[in-house]
């Protein structure tokens, strides 16, 4: 079987890798992958705008199935344009891939299904909605609705940061029309995690757990980031708050959208706060987090072509998922000057030596080839991602591993696990962000 997958990242870079060791995948193909990916797939490039073209090639080289990495494509419509050319391929369409392209679709979704969530209300009009804030007081979340790499979210601890928010969203139009509509939420105070699951549109799979750590510096400090680490399992999900995910958040989702006509297929991503025991969606993403995939990838021990065809075909409730029990950290080596305008073209050195490592995965996200040498090519470079039989072994192999690595500039947070580590949830419950 050919199985094609489009992105360029470290989540595309660890589906490549499970996909590989699958007993059905006979050849990859990566539009436009990375270094690292080429070394088990074919890397293609295209325009990513060009649908068409796409499903072109993947007739021409007999593509049994696509899996989509990044929401942008999803959200623009490449599952619709693959599904009316007969091509199998993994994702929701564009309408149910709006749950993440549109922050106020997905609350207002979230309202008529009384899932829980921060209250919020939306507007159009920058008076309006500085008038609410005014009257709401500080800490207050403001958001811009459509897509804005993971930046369009300002958690404000003063009035004045959220008028700044604001502005910058809709005045500024710092992320150009995604600011057309912004959202000012309630913010609430808690441990975060990452709950994703396989759905058919009926059958919903949830995956083990993970946490993100989306800030740059060590101490949850400085401004969010695209995440640069991750950890799983994340043990403020337990059993008993895994079951209230699924009934209060996961399936009123999927039916929800059903009986507003919307048949969600793919993968299903909720952000959560848990707080007091009781968690709330904070948002949701249509596919893998990034560097999430990483550590719950490689937990995986489910062929992956099995769980895809499965939901093309919506036959998930077929499918028994088993995970390694080990646990598994990643930790995101990034450029100078990450996650503002940074440094490319840096040599990469220690990546031989780094392969020799047992339990160790290092997943590209931004690299390149220069004369056959691996360079950086993005922000966030390599995701160093280790197996341990608890979470501080884990960690010691990634970091480890990290230590290995080096290229110009090159920086990473020394802290990923240590929350899992020392169960401190209380830290963070201290502040709201
Ligand atoms: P998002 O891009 O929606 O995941 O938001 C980015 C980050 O902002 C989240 O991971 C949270 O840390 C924070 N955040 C978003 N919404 C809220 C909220 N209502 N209360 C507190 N923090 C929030
Ligand atoms: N790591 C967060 C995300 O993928 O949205």
């Amino acid at each position: 079987m050919k199985v094609l997958v489009i992105g360029a990242g470290g989540r595309e870079h660890a589906i490549v890798w499970k996909l590989a060791q699958s007993r059905h995948a006979e050849k990859i193909f990566c539009c436009p992958g990375n270094a690292g990916i080429s070394e088990l797939a074919e890397c293609i490039s295209f325009d990513d705008n060009n649908f068409d073209s796409l499903v072109d090639f993947a007739r021409y080289e007999g593509i049994d199935l696509t899996i989509v990495g990044p929401e942008a494509p999803l959200s623009r419509g490449i599952v619709d344009v693959f599904e009316k050319n007969g091509r199998k391929i993994v994702g929701p369409n564009m309408k149910a891939a709006q749950l993440e392209g549109s922050k106020v679709f997905a609350k207002d979704l979230m309202r008529r299904y009384g899932i829980p969530t921060a209250e919020y209300k939306a507007f159009t009009s920058y008076l309006h909605a500085e008038d609410y804030v005014r009257m709401k007081g500080a800490p207050i979340v403001i958001k811009a609705d459509g897509l804005a790499a993971g930046k369009g979210v300002i958690v404000a601890e003063t009035v004045d940061e959220a008028i700044a928010g604001l502005k910058l969203i809709m005045k500024d139009r710092a992320f150009g029309d995604a600011g057309n509509k912004v959202l000012v939420e309630e913010c609430i105070r808690g441990e975060e995690a990452s709950f994703m699951a396989f759905t058919d549109g009926k059958t919903i799979l949830p995956m083990v757990s993970a946490q993100d750590h989306k800030r740059i510096f060590d101490g949850d400090k400085g401004p969010n980031t695209g995440g640069m680490g991750a950890y799983s399992p994340a043990p403020v999900i337990t059993p008993e708050i895994e079951s209230i995910v699924m009934e209060k958040i996961m399936r009123p989702v999927i039916k929800g959208l059903q009986s507003e006509g919307i048949k969600y297929k793919g993968i299903l991503y909720a952000g959560l706060m848990i707080k007091e025991n009781k968690p709330y969606a904070l948002e949701f993403n249509c596919r893998l987090g990034d560097p999430e995939a990483q550590p719950v990838l490689t937990r995986l021990k489910t062929d992956l072509v099995d769980v895809a065809l499965a939901i093309a075909d919506e036959k998930l409730s077929g499918v028994n998922l088993e995970w390694k029990p080990e646990h598994s950290v990643c930790i995101v080596i990034a450029s100078k000057g990450y996650p503002g305008a940074y440094e490319k073209g840096r040599a990469i050195e220690g990546l031989h030596d780094v392969k020799k490592m047992d339990d160790v995965f290092v997943f590209h996200s931004g690299t390149s080839f220069n004369d056959n040498k691996v360079i950086t090519s993005g922000g966030r470079v390599l995701g160093v991602t280790a197996l341990g039989r608890d979470i501080r072994d884990a960690k010691s192999k990634a970091y480890n591993a990290t230590e290995k690595i080096h290229f110009k500039g090159m920086h990473y947070r020394r802290d990923i696990a240590d929350r899992a580590i020392n169960n401190s949830f209380d830290s963070a419950s201290e502040q709201c962000q």
